[in-house]
C-alpha cells in the first residue's frame, strides 16, 4: 500500500518537525485511461479518480496537512464553511485526530452523501439558511474570534497537501500532461495543482470549467444568487479568484462556463462509457472538453495529452444519480416475468 501523502512528499511539504502526522491513506489515486472520450476529443485522454481518497473528494489531500498542523500547533477544534465535500473531510480528519469540528453548509443544497459523513464523523453541522459565500464570511469571521482552525482552501496547508495531485500525475506519466481540465468552484484546486505543477517544472494548459450559474470567473464579477445541479461548484465569489486567474494566465489556458445539461450529459458518459462514476460538478471537467475543445494561444500546437480532474464520487449525490437515471424494472418473483424483463 502506498504511504500517506504526508509520507510519499514530505520534502515538498511545510509541515513542522514534530507535527503528528494525521492520515486515512489519502492519495495515490488512480490515473486511468479514457478511450473514449479520447476519441471524441481527439486527443489522449486520462481520468484522476479523486473520488478513490477515504472520503470520496480530493479534500483529503490538503486536510491530512491542515489538520496535522492544526494538531501540532495545539488546537482543538476545526471550522469551515462547505458545499458538501470539505465538510465531510474536515469532520472525518477531525475525528481521526481527536478534534472537534464544526461545518456550516447551505441549507439544502449538499448532497445527501457529504451530509450523512459530516454527520456520521461527529461534527456539529449547521445548515444556513444562505449561500456558500455568505456561509464562508461567516466562518472567517468566527474564526478571528475563537481559537478555532479554519481549514477552508483559504488555509495554506490546504493548497499545499493538495499540490500532492499534481506531483502524483508528473510521477506517473512518462512526460507531464500537456493540459489539465479541472472544475472550479472557490478556486483553490486549479491553484494548488498549478503550484504543484511549477515545482516538477511543468505548465500544462489549464482548462478551468465553471457551471454556467454560477461562473464568476468567467464572467468577471461575483454572481450574487450563484444556481446549478453541480451543488459542489455553486459558489459565486471564489476565495483563490487572483491567484486562479493568474495560473489560467500564465499557463495560457482558458476559464469557460458549462450548462447543467452539459455537465450531466457527459456525468452519464463518464458512468456509462468509461465506467467511472463521478459526482456532477467533478463531470465539468469532461463537459468541458467536449463543448469547447482544445482552444490554445495564437501559434501553440493543441494538446496531445490532457488530464481531467475526477475531483468527487458518484455516490456522494444518489439523488442526482436516482433522477437523472433509467428507471428500475419492478417484476413478481416468476422466472418467465422476469425472463421477459431481463431480455425483452
Ligand atoms: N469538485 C468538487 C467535487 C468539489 O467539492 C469542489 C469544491 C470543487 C470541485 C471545486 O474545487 O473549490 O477548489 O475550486 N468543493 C468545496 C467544498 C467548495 O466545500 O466542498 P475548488
Amino acid at each position: 500500500m502506498p504511504p500517506p501523502l504526508i509520507e510519499r512528499y514530505r520534502e515538498h511539504l511545510t509541515l513542522e518537525d514534530g507535527d503528528p502526522v494525521v492520515s486515512l491513506n489519502e492519495g495515490s489515486t488512480p490515473l486511468v485511461p479514457a478511450p473514449r472520450i479520447s476519441d471524441r476529443v481527439g486527443a489522449e485522454v486520462f481520468l484522476k479518480l479523486e473520488g478513490v481518497n477515504p472520503t470520496g473528494s480530493f479534500k483529503d489531500r490538503g486536510m491530512t496537512v491542515a489538520v496535522s498542523r492544526a494538531k501540532g500547533a495545539g488546537a482543538e477544534a476545526v471550522i469551515c464553511a462547505s458545499t458538501g465535500n470539505t465538510a465531510a473531510s474536515a469532520a472525518a480528519y477531525a475525528a481521526r485526530a481527536g478534534m472537534r469540528g464544526a461545518v456550516i453548509v447551505p441549507e439544502g443544497k449538499i448532497a445527501v452523501g457529504k451530509l450523512a459523513q459530516a454527520l456520521m464523523h461527529g461534527a456539529r453541522v449547521i445548515a444556513l439558511q444562505g449561500n456558500f459565500d455568505e456561509a464562508f464570511e461567516i466562518v472567517r469571521e468566527l474564526a478571528n474570534r475563537h481559537p478555532i482552525e479554519l481549514v477552508n482552501s483559504v488555509n495554506p496547508y490546504r493548497i499545499d497537501g493538495q499540490r500532492t495531485a499534481a506531483f502524483e500525475v508528473c510521477d506517473e506519466l512518462p512526460e507531464p500532461p500537456e493540459a489539465l481540465a479541472i472544475p472550479v468552484g472557490n478556486a483553490g484546486n486549479i491553484t494548488a495543482y498549478w503550484a504543484g505543477f511549477q515545482v516538477y517544472g511543468a505548465s500544462p494548459v489549464l482548462y478551468g470549467f465553471q457551471a454556467a450559474g454560477a461562473a464568476p470567473l468567467v464572467e468577471g464579477h461575483p454572481i450574487e444568487n450563484p444556481e446549478t445541479i453541480a451543488s459542489a461548484i455553486r459558489i459565486g465569489n471564489p476565495a483563490r479568484w487572483e491567484e486562479a486567474m493568474n495560473a489560467v494566465t500564465a499557463s495560457r489556458g482558458r476559464i469557460a462556463a458549462v450548462t447543467d445539461d452539459q455537465i450531466l450529459d457527459a456525468y452519464r458518459f463518464l458512468a456509462s462509457q468509461e465506467g467511472v462514476f463521478c459526482e456532477p460538478a467533478s463531470a465539468a471537467s469532461v463537459a468541458g472538453l467536449f463543448e469547447h475543445g482544445l482552444p490554445v494561444a495564437d501559434g501553440a500546437e493543441p494538446p496531445k495529452t490532457i488530464v481531467c480532474v475526477l475531483t468527487g464520487h458518484g455516490l456522494k449525490d444518489p439523488d442526482t444519480a436516482l433522477g437523472k437515471a433509467p428507471q428500475v424494472i419492478g417484476c413478481e418473483a416468476d422466472v418467465g416475468v422476469v425472463e421477459r424483463a431481463v431480455f425483452g
